[in-house]
Order: C-alpha cells, then sequence, then structure tokens
C-alpha cells in the first residue's frame, strides 16, 4: 500500500474516494432524542457536499456506519463517503482507528483502490494520536486471510493519502504518519504467520521466516533447533517437542541499539506452537484446527521486535521464542511423566514438572524460554502465549488476560494500553493459587485443576521468572476472531503487537 501525507485543501484532491468523518453531538439519553451530527473537518466544500445527507436523517453516525455519495458537488473527488465514529463525546483513538479500517473495508470489494482519509479534528484527540490511529487502522483494514484460494483476487488498497488540514504541525504528524506505517505493517506482519496452517509454517519455517525478517530489519538472529535444546538442558520445551517428526526452532533475535551499554534489557518471550493437537492427552477433534494460531504468542514477538527494529527505541531487548508442534506419537510424553526444566546455570539442578496433562504444552516451552532470556540477560520480561482456555472462559473474546509480579512493569504496561488502545485485563497470582500446581512426585505439575485454570499457568510460569519483573500476556480468546468487523476481517488479529512495542519504548525515552 502506498501512502502519503497531504496538506492539499480537499475541494481540490483528485481522487477515486474522499473519505471523512462525522459524529453525533447529542448528549440528550431520552430515546427519542434526535442524532445531532456534524461533519470532523472545517473545510466547507465537504461541508457544503455533505449537508444534505446530514440533515437527511438517513444517516445516523453511528460507530462505522456509511453513506456513499457519488459525484459529489463542489469536490474534485469522485465519490465522498461518510463514516460514523459514533458519540463524540465518546470518541477515543480507537474509534478513529476502526473508521480509517471501514473506509479501507469499505472501497476493497467494490473494486476502488485508492482512497483520501480526512483526518478528523477532534477536541479530545491530539492531532498526533489521530494520524497514527488512521494509519494503523488502514493497514489492520486492508489485510485478508484467503492467501490459498485459487482464484483469489488481490483486493488490497494501492494508495492510502490522509489529508490534514494546512494548520497542522505538519513535522509533528509526519512522524506519528512514518511511525504508524511501521506499526501498522508489523501487526500485518504477525498476522500473516498465525494465518498460515501447520503444515505451511512448521518450527523450522518459523524460524526461516523470522530469520528473514530479522535480517531485512537489522536484528540479530540465531534459529537452533533439537541440539541446542539438548545443550541448554531445555527438558521442558523438549518434551513437548520429543512427539514431533517436526523438529523444534529456538529463536533468538537481538536489538542492540548503538551507544546503549547499560540500563535494563527486555526479555520477550512468545509460545511458538505451530500446532496443538493436545499430544496424548488429544484435544477433541471438534475445531481442532484453530489450533495452528497456537503459535500468535510468538508471532507478536517477532512482530514487535520488527517494530522495534525500525522504530529504535534506546533500550535492548531479546526475542526467544519456543516453537514446536505437539503431537501424539510413540516418542511423545506421557501424562505422569516427569520432565526436568532448564537450570538458569548448567549447575544448577533445574525443577522438576509432573506432566499431569500433555496438552498444557505452552508453560513447559515457556518456562525453558523464560529461563533462556533470563540467562541470556533480560533484567525484564514479558511472555505472550494463547495459554489457556480458561482466560477464554473468564474474558471471553473481549479482554485478553495480563498478569504481572510487579508494579512498575504493571505500570508501564497500563499506560502502553493507553496508547496501543488494545484491551488487556489484569488478573491475580498468588500463594493459595501456587499451592495447585504443587507435585507429590517433582516440584510442580503442569496443571493446577479446572478452577483458576488461567491463573494457575499463570503460577507455573512464575516459578521460571523468580524475582525478574515479568508480564505475562493470555492472548487465547483474542489471537483470531471468528466474526469480520466492518474495519477488520475475520481471522488473525495481531493482538499484543502494539502494546508489547509500547511497553518497550517506555523504557526506551
Ligand atoms: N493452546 C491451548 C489453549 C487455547 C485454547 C488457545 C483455546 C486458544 C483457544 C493450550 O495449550 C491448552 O490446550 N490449554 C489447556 C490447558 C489445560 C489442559 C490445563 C486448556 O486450556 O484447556
Ligand atoms: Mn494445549
Ligand atoms: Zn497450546
Amino acid at each position: 500500500m502506498r501512502t502519503q501525507l497531504s496538506f492539499a485543501p480537499l475541494s481540490k484532491i483528485e481522487t477515486e474516494l474522499l473519505a471523512v468523518l462525522a459524529a453525533d453531538t447529542q448528549t440528550d439519553k431520552a430515546p427519542d432524542a434526535k442524532p445531532q451530527l456534524v461533519l470532523l473537518t472545517a473545510d466547507p466544500a465537504v461541508q457544503a457536499a455533505a449537508a444534505a445527507v446530514l440533515a437527511s436523517g438517513e444517516f445516523k453516525a453511528g460507530a462505522n456506519e456509511t453513506a456513499l455519495l457519488h459525484a459529489p458537488a463542489g469536490l474534485a473527488a469522485k465519490r465522498l463517503l461518510l463514516i460514523g465514529l459514533g458519540k463524540q463525546a465518546k470518541a477515543t483513538a480507537n474509534s478513529v482507528r476502526n473508521a480509517a479500517g471501514t473506509a479501507v473495508r469499505f472501497i476493497k470489494p467494490r473494486g476502488i483502490r485508492e482512497l483520501v482519509f480526512v483526518l478528523p479534528e477532534l477536541e479530545t484527540l491530539a492531532a498526533t494520536a489521530c494520524t497514527r490511529a488512521a494509519v494503523e487502522g488502514a493497514f489492520i483494514g486492508d489485510f485478508d486471510s484467503d492467501t490459498y484460494r485459487s482464484e483469489r483476487k488481490d483486493q488490497s488498497v494501492e494508495s492510502f493519502t490522509l489529508a490534514a488540514p494546512a494548520s497542522a504541525d505538519k513535522a509533528a504528524l509526519q512522524a506519528a504518519f512514518d511511525e504508524a506505517i511501521i506499526i501498522g505493517e508489523s501487526q500485518n506482519f504477525a498476522r500473516s504467520l498465525v494465518n498460515e496452517p501447520g503444515n505451511k509454517l512448521t518450527p523450522t519455517l518459523l524460524g526461516q521466516r523470522a530469520a528473514l525478517m530479522a535480517a531485512e530489519v537489522g536484528l540479530g538472529w540465531e534459529v537452533h533447533s533439537t541440539e541446542k535444546l539438548r545443550e541448554l538442558k531445555m527438558g521442558a520445551f523438549w518434551s513437548v517437542a520429543q512427539g514431533s517428526a517436526e523438529p523444534p526452532a529456538l529463536i533468538v533475535l537481538r536489538y542492540e541499539p548503538k551507544g546503549v551499554t547499560s540500563g535494563p534489557v527486555l526479555g520477550l518471550v512468545g509460545k511458538g506452537i505451530t500446532f496443538d493437537s493436545g499430544g496424548i492427552s488429544i484435544k477433541p477433534s471438534d475445531k481442532m484446527d484453530e489450533m495452528k494460531t497456537d503459535m500468535a504468542g510468538g508471532a507478536a514477538m517477532l512482530g514487535a521486535m520488527r517494530a522495534i527494529a525500525l522504530l529504535k527505541p534506546k533500550v535492548r531487548v531479546i526475542a526467544v521464542i519456543c516453537a514446536a508442534e505437539n503431537m501424539p506419537s510413540g516418542t511423545a510424553q506421557k501424562p505422569g511423566d516427569v520432565q526436568t526444566a532448564m537450570p538458569f546455570s548448567p549447575d544448577m539442578p533445574g525443577k522438576t514438572i509432573e506432566i499431569i496433562n500433555t496438552d498444557a504444552e505452552g508453560r513447559l516451552v515457556l518456562a525453558d524460554g523464560l529461563t533462556y532470556a533470563r540467562q541470556l540477560g533480560a533484567t525484564h520480561l514479558i511472555d505472550a502465549a494463547t495459554l489457556t482456555g480458561a482466560c477464554v472462559v473468564a474474558l471471553g473474546h473481549v479482554n485478553a488476560g495480563a498478569f504481572s509480579n510487579d508494579e512498575d512493569a504493571w505500570a508501564k504496561f497500563d499506560a502502553a494500553l493507553s496508547i496501543s488502545g488494545e484491551k488487556f485485563w489484569r488478573l491475580p497470582l498468588g500463594e493459595e493459587y501456587a499451592e495447585m500446581i504443587k507435585s507429590d512426585i517433582g516440584d510442580i505439575k503442569n496443571t493446577g485443576g479446572r478452577w483458576g485454570g488461567a491463573i494457575t499457568a499463570a503460577e507455573f510460569l512464575k516459578v521460571f521468572v523468580e524475582d525478574t519483573p515479568w508480564i505475562h500476556l493470555d492472548i487465547a480468546g483474542l489471537a483470531w476472531a471468528e466474526d469480520s468487523k466492518p474495519y477488520i476481517a475475520k481471522g488473525p488479529s495481531g493482538v499484543a503487537v502494539r502494546s508489547i512495542l509500547e511497553w518497550v519504548r517506555s523504557y526506551g525515552n
């Protein structure tokens, strides 16, 4: 998608489609209170062209509602698209992000390949935040998941122009604009990985994709396999990989900005299960196909690392992605097996894990991933994983789960959320939950029973984090969207990329 930031007068812009936002300023909540519509641009030519539709009562400016006018009077554009932002008082960066996505997804099936999106003028939202949201939304909206359809028509948008008023701070808007392109593309990169089926994206191939991306954006990278797992004594990671004919991949990416030799080292650890059958504790076949998305946490880390490499915050970052396939076979681990996790230092004993359920595999690969990130020097950790169905039961497909053992790290993540606009809900940790994963035969067991399943999974990870400040993101409910929205296609969401990125940037200012 070609992108451009324009400060030209709107009436003069020749384009297939000019998209402009409208909001409802009605504050009276009475059911018969009529919407009071305002167009979110001061441009008099666009105001005049839209006046009749706004007065008609047909268009109510509900969130992502659209109205299309052909040959709008007084404008050089061929079409004028009005997009609703909903109640103006409730408008956020997410409303703008979604509206831009709606504009893009409106033109795609209609064979229109270019649009000019008018930057809304909102008192409650800085023009830079608006710019960022609009560009991110356009990229997010442009993504479609039907890559393997033989008769697929490429409907991607060729050109997206953001039109801002000439009075705007041009340099600030350009900076926000450039940044948003990187972020939108990085989120889509993560989505493209999650979209791949298990046979097209094995752990080895995920490693190759990571290496290719790393080389492209100038990250340090290593991709290891079975031998390295053995050398590092990654008994927990290997216990998952051992049942598959596909070898595991231990993906390490390094971001080392010039001149930064002290301060924190952030460790990003991702679950990269390219397919989760459950192993010997096999899953029911209904919806098992969805388990190709079980590497979404790893993909989120790869997307975030791509953006980090290009946006260059002043903080060192290491990413560790543990990729494996969880399969049942004659070499697979069995319920009742006891595994020894990677020791923090080679002369120390590793913690022993009793395997109760081979389907609780994510925490096993992450255990060794977290330990390895610490061994590589990470002072602060964040992990992302499609870890538990229990988290989906608790929070549905609306909020992802989040956990932390450190108030400062959490405060930074909370602040990151206010920039990213993503929804994470903090869930508790606690000694009583830790009790639930004590093993009779070894140190811990890999499930804590049905109740509080997202929390006992987090407690399991916490054992390997020890005292390192840490955030755990359980994205099981949000990695894949079952339904399309006007602004985003169904399928992989790329959730967590933006929030992880902002968390990292908050250490590098
Ligand atoms: N990958 C699944 C979790 C999951 C469920 C992701 C639904 C996305 C959607 C994970 O490996 C798993 O199987 N977890 C088990 C743990 C249980 C055996 C303790 C679960 O949640 O049922
Ligand atoms: Mn599983
Ligand atoms: Zn899994």
